[in-house]
C-alpha cells in the first residue's frame, strides 16, 4: 500500500513501538547519570542497611534530603529500588544491591561512570566524524586511568589469580616456579600487583603511556610493600624489554593501540620460545551480523566510537575498535608469529574473551 506520494505507508505500531524503544534508551543514557551518582555519593551503600524514608536515607549518606527525594522518585520509577507508600520508605531489594554494591566483581555500579566519561569529548568526535583523525588519549586523562581501574579492580580481585590463570594450562605452575613477567597497557598496574602478592618468586613489569596510571601503579605497589614487581612509563609500540619474557599480559589493551600489530610482534620477540602471551579483549565477532542478537554489542560498539577506536585514529592509527572481534584477532596474532590460539569466556566477565597463545619453539 502507497500514500499518494508514492512514499511507503508506515505501520503506527511500529513507529510508536520504535518511539517507545527510543525513549527508553534516552532513559537508560539519563539514568546512568544517576547510578554514577549513587555510587558516587555512597547512597547505594546507605540502603543496604535497610529500608527507609528520603530523610533517613539522607542522613545516613550525609546528603542533602531534596536531591536524594528526586534521586530517589527516578530509582523506583525505574524498578531500581522499591517504594512503600504506607510507610513512606524506599528500599533497595537484596538482588540489586548485589549488581549495585559491594567490593565483588558483580558490582556494575563502577560501570556507570564509564558514559559520562565518554559523554565528555562529544564536540572532539563530531568533529572526527566529519574530518578524520580522532580524539587522544589525553582528552580523556586523567580520569579515564581512575574510572577503567575501578571497573577492572574488583573482577581483578576476584578472577585474575583463581579463575583467569588456570584457563591456560601450566601458567600457575610456571608462575610458582619463578617467571620474568610483563604487562602491556598495565593501567593502574593492579592486575600486576595482584599477581606479584601471589607469585613471590616471579618478576613482574609493567608498562603503560599515561604517567598518572604509572604512578598510581607504582605507588600501589609500594604500599603492598611488594618488590617483585615494578612499572614503566613506555610505549609499547616499541617493546624491547631488557631481558627475554616468560609471560606476557595484555588486559583490555591491545583494541585501541595506534598500532597494535607492532604491539603482537613486540610483544612475540620479547617471549622466550614457548613463551606465553595472555590477551584479554572484548568478547565480539569480526563480523557485525554475527554481533546482532549479542546484548553487550551496543555498549562494545558504543564505547568503541567514543573512545577505543577515536584514540587509535587520533595518532593515525589502525583504529581496530572493540569490536575487532575474534577472526581479526586470531589473524593479527597469526601475522604476529604466535602458535595456536585458545580462547575461553572470561568467567566472570560476559564482556570478555581470554586469548591464550605461545611464541613457537621454532618462530618466524
Ligand atoms: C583500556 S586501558 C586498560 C588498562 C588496564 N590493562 C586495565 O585492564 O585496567 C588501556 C591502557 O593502554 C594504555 N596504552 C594505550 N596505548 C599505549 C601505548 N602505545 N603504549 C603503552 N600503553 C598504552 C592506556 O594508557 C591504558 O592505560
Amino acid at each position: 500500500m502507497t500514500t499518494t506520494d508514492d512514499a511507503p505507508a508506515l505501520d503506527r505500531k511500529k513507529v510508536r513501538a520504535f518511539a517507545r524503544h527510543l525513549f527508553g534508551v534516552y532513559t537508560g543514557g539519563a539514568l546512568t547519570f544517576l547510578i554514577d551518582i549513587g555510587h558516587r555519593t555512597g547512597l547505594f551503600t546507605a540502603a543496604t542497611a535497610g529500608a527507609a524514608t528520603a530523610t533517613e536515607l539522607a542522613d545516613r549518606a550525609g546528603l542533602q534530603e531534596r536531591y536524594v527525594r528526586e534521586w530517589l522518585g527516578a530509582m523506583v520509577t525505574a524498578e531500581i529500588m522499591t517504594y512503600d507508600p504506607a510507610t513512606s520508605r524506599y528500599a533497595l531489594p537484596p538482588e540489586h544491591a548485589a549488581a549495585l554494591t559491594g567490593d565483588g566483581s558483580k558490582n556494575m555500579a563502577p560501570m556507570a561512570a564509564m558514559v559520562p566519561l565518554l559523554g565528555r569529548n562529544l564536540d572532539g568526535i563530531e568533529q572526527a566524524f566529519r574530518t578524520g583523525g580522532g580524539v587522544p588519549y589525553s582528552a580523556f586523562s586523567p580520569d579515564f586511568t581512575g574510572v577503567m581501574d575501578q571497573l577492572n579492580r574488583r573482577p581483578l580481585d576476584e578472577l585474575l589469580v583463581d579463575a583467569w590463570l588456570p584457563l591456560v594450562p601450566g601458567l600457575t605452575d610456571r608462575l610458582t616456579a619463578g617467571a620474568r613477567v610483563a604487562d602491556v597497557g598495565c593501567g593502574t598496574g593492579h592486575a600486576l600487583v595482584l599477581l606479584a602478592a601471589a607469585f613471590p618468586a616471579s618478576t613482574f613489569t609493567g608498562y603503560d603511556i599515561a604517567p598518572d596510571a604509572i604512578a598510581r601503579a607504582t605507588a600501589e605497589a609500594a604500599a603492598a610493600g611488594l618488590t617483585n614487581v615494578a612499572f614503566e612509563v613506555a610505549d609499547v609500540a616499541a617493546f624491547r624489554p631488557a631481558v627475554p619474557l616468560d609471560v606476557v599480559f595484555a588486559i583490555d589493551a591491545v583494541h585501541d593501540q595506534a598500532d597494535p600489530a607492532a604491539v603482537l610482534r613486540g610483544v612475540h620477540d620479547a617471549l622466550v620460545p614457548g613463551g606465553t602471551f595472555v590477551m584479554v579483549d572484548m568478547a565480539a565477532s569480526s563480523d557485525l551480523a554475527e554481533n546482532v542478537g549479542n546484548p553487550f554489542a551496543p555498549w562494545i560498539y558504543a564505547i568503541s566510537t567514543l573512545h577505543c577506536m577515536t584514540v587509535s585514529l587520533a595518532h593515525d592509527g589502525a583504529g581496530l575498535g572493540a569490536a575487532w572481534g575474534e577472526q581479526l584477532a586470531r589473524t593479527m596474532l597469526d601475522d604476529a608469529g604466535f602458535g595456536e590460539v585458545v580462547t575461553h569466556p572470561a568467567p566472570g566477565q560476559a564482556l570478555n574473551l581470554i586469548y591464550a597463545t605461545q611464541r613457537p619453539s621454532s618462530s618466524r
